[in-house]
């Protein structure tokens, strides 16, 4: 018997080669969300210049989807304002990777997270 894939090829290419991985020192917001239940950590990292995510970097400890969606998400917020990052949504995350298994969705709301915990962040060091 085959066994079932858990992910499809999108995810999985995501997954072997994530965009933004790594730190960034000079941070204008970091945004760092977990699940208390699994131990599960993502934290993004933004630079802001006029508004606009000029750069955006992610460290992410979890699973495969977890890597897949920061990779994904982070993509999807640079070169955008503040307000259009805000808007993106996990769902749009898990569209953009062709779909995840039901019980995966849940790393992806991690995405969506870190990145509004690093806006907050980066507006309340801006006042
Ligand atoms: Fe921890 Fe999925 S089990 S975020
Ligand atoms: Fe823990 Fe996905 S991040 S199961």
């Amino acid at each position: 018997i085959e066994k079932q894939k858990m992910y499809n090829d999108r995810v999985i290419e995501e997954f072997k080669n994530p965009n933004n991985v790594g730190e960034m020192p000079d941070a204008d917001g970091v945004g760092t969300v977990g699940n208390a239940s699994c131990g599960d950590i993502m934290k993004i990292y933004l630079k802001v210049e006029d508004n606009i995510i000029k750069d955006v970097k992610f460290q992410t400890f979890g699973c495969a989807a977890a890597i897949a969606t920061s990779s994904l998400a982070t993509t999807l917020i640079k070169g955008k304002t503040i307000d259009e990052a805000l808007k993106v949504t996990n769902k749009q995350v898990v569209e953009g990777l062709g779909g995840l298994p039901a019980q995966k969705i849940h790393c992806s709301v991690l995405a969506e997270e870190a990145i509004k915990a690093a806006i907050d962040d980066y507006q309340s060091k801006k006042k």
